[in-house]
């Protein structure tokens, strides 16, 4: 995939641009707070439909501004795609989708059109935060595959947030205990559909990081992911999900909350056999994000057949020449966006289109 054209108007601290990239590397050039990662950000607003540093879309509306705007234009194989996302100020409806001249009734329409990964200081989270933010990291890469596994998780969350509701009022009155049994029912249909697709990709992406590794290693290190899950290795995960939460229903009425599901779940990442996380030197742990986004490249391209764009947001002062090379080296056949504030930080990763950030103005170099 290769975008061709980006447009923003009153997004974050631009007022209006439009940019046309080159199919390569994009370079955005530019000191603190001028408007870099704002890029990044506008580029995988439309890949995902929402921000990666912020839960409230009407931040990245220009300050005083009622509507905020981006288009993205890309060339795929199969011809076209454009998306535009619209923001909008203390209305009911805070974002809008239009896919072409269309208007998408549902965030859901949004997936399969452009397809992005990005790469940023906070991915260092996979390693070194909680569960939900691998799970984040398994959810955003399924859902920009298909929209059906992003249904799956949106109604999941639903079914769970009523149960939960549904247990405070149990706690009060006990005779409204059948009331349970849809919600069990819903959460272990679409419980039981997230878990396999989470399961088959953790596989398939621990093939594709180990490999990375061991190349970014020089065969040191062996990289595993594994699905951590009460649903490993069930046959039916549907029917033992289903006893779980009839089993723990009395703990759950107690705690007001359901206390088993794939809400729970997480991925183990171990290199050598050791848990990252917790025995992984701070190098280790930029390695290990390295080969797990770059595995997530590769899925996402064989799962597309194609490539998707690439967003590398401030990363590359962090990586040493070594991982830096290997970078560059992998990436040349895909369009990159690339931030960063001194143009030594790209070192010998290859040259392209240079913009130079100032004050949420552009200027093509
Ligand atoms: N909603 C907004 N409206 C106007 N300006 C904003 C908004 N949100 C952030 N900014 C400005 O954008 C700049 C930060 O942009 P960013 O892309 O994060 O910088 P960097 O170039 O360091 O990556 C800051 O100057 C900030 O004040
Ligand atoms: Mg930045």
């Amino acid at each position: 995939m290769k975008v061709d054209s980006l447009i923003l108007k009153d997004f974050r601290n631009y007022e209006g641009v439009q940019i046309t990239p080159g199919p390569g590397m994009n370079v955005f050039i530019g000191s603190n707070a001028q408007g870099k990662t704002n890029i990044v950000e506008a580029l995988h607003l439309c890949c995902v439909g929402r921000s990666h540093r912020t839960s409230r879309d009407d931040e990245m509306i220009r300050w005083e501004q009622p509507f905020g705007r981006v288009t993205v234009r890309a060339a795929q194989q199969d011809g076209t795609h454009e998306v535009t996302i619209i923001l909008a100020r203390g209305q009911k409806k805070k974002k809008n989708i239009k896919i072409g001249e269309r208007k998408a009734e549902r965030i859901g329409e949004l997936f399969g059109h452009l397809c992005g990964v990005l790469f940023s200081p906070e991915d260092l989270l996979i390693i070194k935060g909680g569960p939900a933010e691998r799970r984040r990291f398994l959810d955003m890469l399924l859902s920009q595959l298909s929209t059906v596994y992003f249904y799956h998780l949106q109604r999941y969350a639903k079914a769970l947030s009523e149960r939960n509701a549904v247990l405070r009022e149990v706690s009060q009155k006990p005779s409204l205990r059948p009331t349970l049994d849809p919600w069990d029912e819903m959460l272990a249909q679409y419980g039981a559909e997230v878990a396999a697709r989470r399961m088959e990709a953790t596989e398939h992406l621990s093939r594709l990081a180990a490999s990375e590794h061991r190349h970014l290693t020089d065969g040191k290190e062996e990289l595993t992911l594994r699905y951590v899950s009460a649903f490993r290795d069930t046959e039916d995960v549907r029917q033992k999900m289903l006893e779980q939460l009839f089993a723990s229903r009395e703990d759950d009425i107690r705690r007001q909350t359901t206390g088993c599901g794939i809400h729970r779940d997480d991925i183990s990442i171990r290199i050598n056999g050791k848990e990252t996380r917790v025995f992984g030197s701070q190098g280790q742990q930029r390695s290990a994000v390295l080969s797990l986004k770059m595995a997530q490249l590769s899925f996402m391209a064989e799962r597309k057949g194609e490539n998707p764009i690439l967003l590398l947001d401030d990363v590359m002062s962090e990586l040493d020449m070594n991982r830096r090379l290997a970078l560059g080296e992998r990436i040349s056949q895909i369009q990159t966006f690339v931030t960063c504030t001194d143009i030594s930080d790209l070192g010998d990763t290859g040259n392209g289109v240079l913009f130079q950030v100032e004050k949420g103005m552009l200027t093509q170099k």
